[in-house]
């Protein structure tokens, strides 16, 4: 049971903070074969909190989405699956478990990437999720917990002998976090290791990227994060690269129609509070504009998208851009 539409899927990685069902939207426009929610604590959707609850909250677009869990209870996850499976019916592609997070507090609870120090309680895990959900289960996980240490492939095995759909592996150790090189040689190793699909993940910025993961590691599909932010085409570009096409990267004018059109999305998704969520997004549409800095403080003031619009689109050219 492939969670998959596309032989080589192209997938946008889970971002807490910033995938919600607006930026989802945008990378789907631009040929993303499947979104994911960010992380949702399965605890917090069993408990009701109404927060937790609003990620499961989908663009129109979105046909089918994989659903992010984090939690370290066999029996909570399950449950948090079920409920999901029923609150999305047919628009569930999977559910994923997240055992990557590096972050303190996710890590000191158990959950994330602490399940990387306890294989037969990730693989416990993914067999309850499995039983209690009527959709392809997968795991996204890291390449160890410590510095230096590689348990990629043992723990592949595991998901896999318990019921794992695919996995997606991001090959860093939690101690790295987000710093230093993605080692590709990792995923090639846990493609070699087991048979369902590898999804490769880290450092994926360009369609060379994304060709260049493939070719080395043979992986079944990318997963881009960091390297989408403020830049959806980025899934144009990979399918172009694919697909042996040329690609035209957009213009500034479209880079900065797309961040008035993503604001737009932004505040019906989430009422005005969501141009003070699209702040973070902004320096990302902005990379190489010359007068970034400035223009980014007076869209921290606007207060609505019309003033937003006018600065980035208004009469005069809305920053000098160096490239
Ligand atoms: C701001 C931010 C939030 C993230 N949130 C999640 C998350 O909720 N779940 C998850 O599995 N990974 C999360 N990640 C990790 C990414 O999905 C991805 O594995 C990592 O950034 C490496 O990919 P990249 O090199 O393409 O950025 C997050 C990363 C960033 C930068």
């Amino acid at each position: 049971m492939t969670p998959y539409p596309a032989a080589h899927p192209i997938l946008l990685a889970p971002m807490a903070g910033y995938t919600d069902a607006a930026f989802r939207a945008l990378c789907l426009g631009c040929g993303c074969d499947l979104t994911c929610t960010e992380m949702v604590s399965a605890k917090g959707l069993l408990f009701g909190s109404v927060r937790t609850t609003e990620y499961l909250r989908l663009a129109p677009e979105e046909s089918k989405i994989a659903v992010q869990l984090f939690g370290h209870e066999p029996d909570v996850l399950s449950d948090a699956a079920k409920l999901v499976c029923d609150a999305l019916g047919e628009r569930l592609a999977c559910i994923d478990l997240n055992m990557g997070c590096p972050a303190p507090k996710i890590v000191s609870n158990g959950d994330g990437s602490a399940l990387l120090k306890n294989p037969s309680l990730a693989g416990r895990i993914v067999a309850a999720v499995a039983a209690a959900s009527r959709v392809p289960v997968t795991v996204k996980f890291r390449k160890g917990f410590d510095d230096g240490e590689n348990i990629a492939v043992p723990f592949a095995v595991i998901l896999e002998e318990n019921g794992a759909s695919a996995v997606t592996v991001h090959p860093r150790t939690r101690a790295q976090q987000y710093g230093g090189k993605a080692d590709r040689s990792v995923i090639r190793s846990v493609k070699e290791a087991v048979s369902i699909p590898v999804i490769g993940n880290g450092d994926i910025a360009s369609g060379a990227d994304a060709l260049r993961m493939l070719r080395e590691t043979g992986c079944d599909g990318v997963m881009a994060a960091r390297g989408a932010l403020g830049n959806p085409w980025l899934f144009a570009e990979i399918r172009a690269a694919f697909a042996g096409e040329p690609y035209t990267p957009p213009t500034d004018r479209e880079r900065y129609e797309t961040a008035v059109l993503h604001a737009e999305r932004i505040v019906a998704e989430k009422g005005p509070h969501g141009l003070v969520e699209l702040r973070k997004h902004i320096p990302f549409y902005l990379r190489g504009t010359r007068n970034a800095r400035e223009l980014r403080q007076k869209i921290n003031g606007v207060r609505d998208v019309s003033e937003l619009r006018a600065l980035l689109l208004g009469s005069e050219p809305a920053g000098e851009c160096e490239r």
